[in-house]
């Protein structure tokens, strides 16, 4: 668990309150047929209620705001009423929208006054460890006006010439240096002055909240990511998630 009353180590805004916003409307069409991914079990344990608890778990958050989809709405509030999660955490539900974007748009309009600092994080990410979420907190607290936890990739990157038919072989255009790419997971952590401000002004179709606040030209910095902080997005997905929490389990009962 963490500590909340660690010195931060460069000044900056010790103990400012965090708010999270959870984007869990999207259908996860990848996934393959049934519920919406968010509602999906692990461990016989919703998929959106590990990320809840994942974003609870660091003392510094004292909200999570979850965007559902708008028709389980109701069945969303019922889902999180019947899960433990700390006292110290309170948790609104509101609808969400078309794209990821309106979503977490829908989320922040829901922030009551008072949380200087949002972490905006992927219910399809529902195993980042604490240490992962404390970091990204520690590094906004410190003075950045957004932070993006990140990996170094295993595999060489290819940029092509997207095929029109799928399937079709596709020119390669470029290979960009390895060593200078990373691959970016969630909670990504902000400002909130700045997160709203990008949401206000950048319209152009984005996957993540940090590459708004890049079109604003302001700094976006990178920390160490976790590998199990990974999306699950595909069903082979699944059976790592839940080898992760089979583990997980295996090593708490020690
Ligand atoms: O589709 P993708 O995997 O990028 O979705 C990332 C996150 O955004 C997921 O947690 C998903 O539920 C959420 N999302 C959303 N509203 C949408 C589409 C996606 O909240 N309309």
């Amino acid at each position: 668990m963490s500590d909340d009353s660690r010195p931060s180590l460069t000044g900056g805004r010790p103990g400012t309150p965090v708010a999270a916003v959870i984007p869990a409307a999207g259908r996860g069409v990848r996934l393959g047929p049934g519920a919406p991914k968010a509602l999906r079990t692990l461990g016989g344990t919703p998929m959106l209620v590990h990320a809840v608890r994942a974003m609870a778990a660091s003392r510094a958050v004292s909200l999570v705001v979850v965007v559902a989809p708008p028709d389980d709405t109701a069945e969303v509030k019922s889902l999180l009423d019947a899960h433990a999660l700390p006292e110290r955490t309170d948790v609104l539900v509101v609808p969400g929208g078309e794209t990821r974007q309106e979503s977490v748009k829908l989320g922040l309009d829901a922030l009551p006054p008072g949380h200087e600092i949002v972490l905006v994080h992927d219910a399809a990410r529902p195993l980042v460890p604490v240490d992962t979420v404390d970091a990204v907190i520690e590094a906004v607290r410190d003075g950045a006006v957004a932070v993006v936890p990140a990996l170094p990739l295993a595999d060489t990157v290819k940029q092509v010439e997207p095929a029109l038919v799928a399937g079709a072989p596709e020119p390669v255009v470029a290979t960009p240096d390895r060593s200078r790419l990373r691959a970016v997971q969630t909670p990504q952590g902000f400002d909130r002055a700045t997160l709203i401000r990008a949401h206000g002004t950048v319209t152009d179709d984005v996957t993540d909240d940090a590459s708004m606040v890049e079109q604003l030209g302001e700094r976006v910095v990178a920390v160490p990511g976790d590998e199990e902080a990974f999306k699950v997005t595909r069903p082979l997905d699944l059976i790592l998630a839940e080898a992760v929490l089979a583990r997980r389990r295996l090593n708490d009962g020690f």
